[in-house]
């Protein structure tokens, strides 16, 4: 079976997990604090970016799907907002752990949405072409970008 959009999309979900973990395991104004925020930054902002372009742009023309993915794109911007909100923050503040804290809770509902209900449903409505090729469209969008720097 080839590569679908479906399992390029769960790949960066799950640096989008790890990356989560890494920030906030770190403690106060620490180096690791700041490069792995940024690697968060880049790979969340990179995947939204593509996800809408080649995943939930097809999913608008169809009824089953158009609810969702406005929900998911709405959800993309609070998630830009709190970026927004940790990059004005002094890393060593309880308060940038706080607002961290909030953007991890907010980030894994998100993930756990899109691949438990969006998933399911863009499932019924893509054709077994498109998915491969939306596939690889994101594949190469993503790969322009800086948020795969481990890969070959
Ligand atoms: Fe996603
Ligand atoms: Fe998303």
């Amino acid at each position: 079976m080839k590569f679908n959009i479906f399992e390029a999309l769960r790949k960066d979900h799950d640096r989008q997990r790890a990356l989560l973990k890494t920030v906030l395991d770190t403690n106060g104004d620490s180096s690791l604090r700041e490069s792995s925020f940024q690697s968060l930054k880049i790979q969340l902002t990179e995947h939204a970016k593509f996800e809408e372009r080649n995943f939930y742009k097809p999913l608008i023309d169809f009824d089953l799907t158009q609810v969702k993915s406005r929900h998911s794109i709405s959800e993309h911007k609070d998630i830009d907002d709190l970026i927004h909100a940790l990059d004005e923050t002094s890393k060593s503040s309880s308060a940038w752990l706080k607002k961290a804290k909030e953007l991890e809770h907010k980030v894994l509902h998100h993930l756990e949405e899109e691949e438990r209900e969006v998933f399911q449903l863009a499932g019924r409505v893509l054709t077994e072409n498109q998915k491969i090729d939306l596939a690889k469209i994101y594949e190469n969008n993503i790969k322009e970008t800086k948020a795969r720097p481990n890969d070959l």
